[in-house]
């Protein structure tokens, strides 16, 4: 039994179907030197008492006290990481203004490492105070400071996924904030690609390059189809936005007479590891695509409510099997908790199903069947991301990563409403989503090492 890094004992709460979670009432799990759960040991198992009795008073067991509980981490699909710098603000203006009055300016200044630095260190932890444990990043179109965003995901513990940006169009970007050419972008992003797939054999929780085209307005063909190309011979992800509003999904039916999904699909940007941000205008032609490459669909619910004109049909899509997981993107969504997310995933979903323009009938107001429900947006903030990046992460399950979250209900400035000794576990679970703030997240854990402690 020495071969564990660590037993942990305590309950834990992990999705085993996209609308069902399980609770793991007090279970042992037993985590290998490499940072996997190699066994879950249930109170009945023969061996649950011995166990305990060999390792509790070894350092390595690590038991919760009452009120505290596991969750998986959660995975972010998509934040644009220098934007933490201008999170909140501009958002009562449209995408494309959002873009070029603010965005851009911002993006351009990331060419300064220390500014860099300084931006990223503070994003990184704060993103893991909030309980997110792998992040897939946009950086900027510089190859450096992105570089760097990479080596501070390496370095503070989080499992990142991170892309230097490609923005080539000469009529599309302004001459600070975009790559020289087709050529250049191509050749920093080979090189982008081979640094960051070397820094991740030294990285326990491995960081990885992300082929990254900004979106289709912003990029050249020739771009496009020589990062699908890269994308291919370096088997690595790839991450975009896809039909994101009315003006960014028109702008792609103008250039190319179809969808963005196919055009992406006819650059060879589609594949199992292809993350896609926001595709609110997806049809279900474009779905199947989805379905049919193993594209998995990013949902940005609070940064939808801002700029994509539409709430993302989530149970649709889900019917349709489209893989889809969460995200904050910050800062077109202002928060950097993926709790905010689940909450907003759920209301908007609601919102969709019952309408919103009380001028018209009960009947005519929604699309019938679009709710989720907490259980559903949980899922898509765990497991839902783990299948989306084709990684064994997101679920507290043997052969996954020891990636998880220790929820403390009962921290004094941030207490649970939990009166009854004799609450059910479901309805604790409920108020640990509704409720947690980063006050109440006492651990976290990456790949079987702890990376956050709550000050
Ligand atoms: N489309 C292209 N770039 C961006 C971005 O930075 N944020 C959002 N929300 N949409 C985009
Ligand atoms: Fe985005």
């Amino acid at each position: 039994m020495n071969q564990y890094a660590n037993i942990f004992q305590g309950t834990a709460f992990s999705s085993q179907s996209p609308k069902e979670v399980r609770v793991l009432q007090d279970h042992l799990f037993c985590i290998n030197a490499q940072g996997m759960i190699e066994k879950i040991i249930s109170p009945e198992h023969k061996d649950y008492q011995k166990i305990i009795q060999e390792f509790q008073d070894q350092e390595n067991f690590n038991r919760l006290p009452e009120g505290q509980y596991f969750l998986p981490g959660f995975i972010d699909l998509h934040v644009h990481a220098p934007q933490w710098a201008q999170a909140g603000i501009a958002l009562d203006i449209p995408l494309y203004e959002w873009l070029g009055h603010y965005t851009f300016p911002l993006e351009a200044k990331f060419s300064d490492l220390d500014f860099a630095q300084t931006v990223y260190e503070d994003l990184v932890g704060t993103l893991l105070a909030n309980g997110s444990t792998t992040v897939q990043y946009f950086a900027t179109f510089h190859k450096k400071s992105s570089y760097m965003l990479a080596e501070i995901c390496a370095k503070k513990g989080q499992r990142g996924l991170v892309g230097k940006v490609v923005m080539d169009d000469p009529e599309a970007n302004p001459e600070f904030c975009r790559d020289q050419s087709a050529e250049s972008a191509l050749q920093d992003t080979e090189s982008f690609i081979l640094a960051v797939q070397d820094l991740n054999r030294s990285t326990k929780q491995g960081v990885y390059p992300v082929v990254t085209p900004r979106f289709i307005p912003s990029c050249t063909d020739k771009v496009l189809k020589g990062l699908g190309k890269l994308a291919a011979k370096y088997d690595t992800h790839i991450q975009s936005h896809c039909s994101e509003s009315d003006w960014a999904h028109g702008t792609v039916i103008d250039r190319f007479g179809k969808h963005d999904a196919f055009a992406l699909n006819d650059f060879g940007l589609l594949s199992d590891k292809s993350v896609m941000a926001h595709c609110n205008f997806l049809d279900d032609d474009d779905a199947a695509l989805f379905a049919r490459t193993g594209t998995a669909i990013a949902h940005s619910p609070i940064s939808n409510a801002y700029f994509a004109n539409s709430v993302l049909p989530v149970a649709h899509l889900k019917s349709l099997g489209v893989e889809i997981g969460l995200d904050t993107d910050l800062s077109g969504g202002f928060s950097p908790s993926l709790y905010d997310n689940i909450k907003q995933a759920v209301m908007s979903s609601r919102m969709l199903e019952d309408g919103v323009n009380p001028a018209l009938p009960a009947e005519e107001r929604g699309v019938t069947g679009s709710r989720i429900t907490v259980n559903e947006a949980f899922y898509l903030a765990t497991a839902g991301g783990g299948e989306s990046l084709s990684l064994p992460i997101g679920r507290l399950e043997t052969d996954y990563a020891w990636d998880v979250q220790i929820i403390d209900t009962k921290t004094p400035a941030a207490k649970l409403p939990i009166f009854d000794k004799n609450e059910p576990l479901e309805s604790i679970f409920q108020k640990i989503l509704y409720l947690t703030r980063p006050e109440n997240i006492q651990e976290v854990w990456v790949q079987g090492e702890k990376v956050h402690k709550r000050k």
